[in-house]
């Protein structure tokens, strides 16, 4: 579905991509690749059928008066950030400003938004205070099918449904996260490039005390190979979503997502599952069990010298001349 609509308005960037496979609920490599930890694009999950009539107005009716989180941003990134990490991150520059709104407010907004600015996304988890429809509507998804995924994989507990209404050209900037996550597409079309968790050199996170932890550093539209010059040997993937389909997002995939430019606004719906507990360590340690050690010790010694400028020093004693010399 979402094929025959890619392509046209998609951004060439520097670095090479392979197609994510689109594959049937059917297909026995489905499930193997969603149990190998690989991204797969299933087609006719069903997931969200019953929400495929979902549109602004339809949602504006049902969704309830509550208020909603929205971002704003003045160009098309809406770069994520911790709130809890800004004070101590000096000469921080917020990305994009968070906004509390009504429904027809954010409405009002997406529709006014000039080209390329003031654009708005609301990212709000399906929560207790939407209306009837929407209850029937959020019950009627394929709960079992997700769950049987959830138990066969021995995820953990679902943490939340967060409902994403971004418009056409929004960009999600490179990230991982630590969660399992069904992706499904509601309405319009999603463009993601994903990386392996092995490519995390290539990525160049920020520190993991810095508010954009978990993000790329590097500009995708603009890369500086002076400062991130193992971006050059990045290899993605990449596939467009479209209404109907869902995407296995595995835990510590990189991603960025774009609202396919010219193809209206988008809605989905993710669902994210814990980590499952952790079983047996076998050896060699796979690229995620890495990510999450370098994450566990990097918080540990910003943790110990209670000083963010203190890191940098402390992190290149420990290796410079010892594990920096080219291998004899
Ligand atoms: O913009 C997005 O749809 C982002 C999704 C995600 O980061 O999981
Ligand atoms: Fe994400």
């Amino acid at each position: 579905m979402a094929k025959e609509n890619k392509n046209c308005n998609l951004k060439e960037y520097s670095f090479a991509t392979e197609e994510i496979p689109r594959l049937s609920i059917n297909n026995p490599e489905t499930d193997k690749r969603i149990a190998d930890g690989l991204p797969v694009v299933i087609t006719d999950s069903g997931l969200v059928q019953s929400a495929l009539h979902w549109d602004l107005d339809y949602l504006q009716e049902n969704i309830g008066d509550g208020k909603f989180t929205v971002y704003k941003s003045n160009n098309k990134r809406f770069q994520y950030f911790d709130d809890k990490k800004v004070d101590s991150c000096k000469d921080f520059q917020k990305p994009m400003e968070h906004m509390d709104l009504t429904f027809s407010e954010f409405v009002s907004k997406l529709k006014t938004a000039k080209a390329g600015k003031d654009r708005v996304y609301l990212q709000q988890a399906l929560n207790e205070g939407v209306g009837k429809r929407i209850v029937t509507d959020f019950l009627g998804f394929n709960w079992s099918w997700v769950t049987e995924q959830q138990k066969k994989n021995k995820f953990g507990a679902l943490t939340s449904n967060l409902l994403l209404i971004g418009m056409e050209g929004n960009v999600t900037p490179a990230h991982y996260d630590e969660q399992e996550n069904f992706f499904a597409q509601i309405r319009g079309y999603k463009r993601f490039i994903m990386f392996h968790p092995d490519q995390f050199k290539c990525m160049y996170p920020y520190p993991t005390y810095h508010p954009c932890d978990r993000q790329s550093q590097v500009d995708f539209d603009n890369p500086d190979f002076k400062r991130f010059p193992k971006f050059k040997d990045a290899k993605g993937y990449e596939t467009v979503v479209g209404p109907g389909d869902v995407l296995f997002l595995p835990m510590y995939w990189w991603h960025h997502v774009e609202s396919v430019p010219e193809q209206g606004h988008t809605i989905s719906v993710t669902f994210w599952y814990k980590a499952g507990p952790i079983g047996n360590i076998n050896y060699p340690l796979s690229p995620q069990q890495k990510v999450s050690m370098m994450r566990n010790l990097e918080k540990m010694i910003h943790q110990a010298l209670n000083n963010a400028d203190e890191v940098p020093e402390f992190m290149q004693n420990m290796v410079l001349g010892r594990y920096t010399d080219p291998p004899s």
